[in-house]
């Protein structure tokens, strides 16, 4: 499972979170890889006419076709994703060749973090679309995290329990779609 979120923030929430669901995915049985808000923020700006991608790129790209199911984590920013990370998720175009081209196949964890509950709400919807547009299968459950609120502890634990529950549960759920997808269900692209 490879979750692509954070930003460079010292104590990014949308990196807090997608640590969270990616914990217990890893607890359902999965191995885990991120892509954060460090990496995302190295990325230059995505180009449709590149062919000569950096490696940090390359490496995202990879890791997308190489994963079974992702977790993206946005952060809010005026309503919508935050800029860098849907960069990061343009690279997917990438994707568009391969015998399992973008997201196909996979399920997609949606997860979105804002100050207050309108934009965590429309990021949240924003995201399920990019997903749905990589052809990607968003899991039922997604989460719309407000930061307002005390929701993570200074070490990073989620001291909502609600919201733990809630990225937890994404975690499980795209293991569960993967499991289903490697089971001999046909494999839905
Ligand atoms: C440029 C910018 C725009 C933002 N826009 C909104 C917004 O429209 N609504 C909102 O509730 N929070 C907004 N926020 C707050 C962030 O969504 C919030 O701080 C979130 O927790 C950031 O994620 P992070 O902690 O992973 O950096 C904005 C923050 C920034 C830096």
């Amino acid at each position: 499972v490879l979750g692509i979120g954070g930003t460079t923030s010292g104590l990014s929430s949308s990196g807090r979170a997608l640590a969270i669901a990616m914990a217990a995915a890893e607890s359902a049985g999965a191995s885990v890889r991120v892509f954060g808000g460090n990496q995302i923020a190295e990325l230059p700006w995505y180009s449709p006419n590149g062919t000569d991608r950096v490696a940090l790129a390359r490496e995202l790209v990879q890791a997308v076709r190489d994963a079974d199911a992702v977790v993206l984590a946005a952060a809010g920013y005026h309503g919508t994703l935050a800029g860098a990370f849907k960069n990061a998720l343009d690279y997917l175009e990438d994707l568009r060749g391969d015998p399992r081209p973008y997201l196909s196949g996979r399920a997609v964890g949606c997860i979105a973090v804002s100050s207050g509950w309108q934009a965590a709400v429309t990021t949240l919807t924003a995201l399920r679309g990019v997903a749905h547009a990589l052809r990607g299968w968003p899991t039922p459950l997604g989460a719309a995290i407000n930061s307002a609120g005390v929701v993570f502890a200074p070490d990073g634990r989620c001291v909502d329990e609600h919201a733990r529950g809630q990225l937890e549960q994404i975690g499980g759920e795209v293991v569960a779609f993967a499991r289903l997808q490697r089971a001999g269900a046909p494999v839905v692209r």
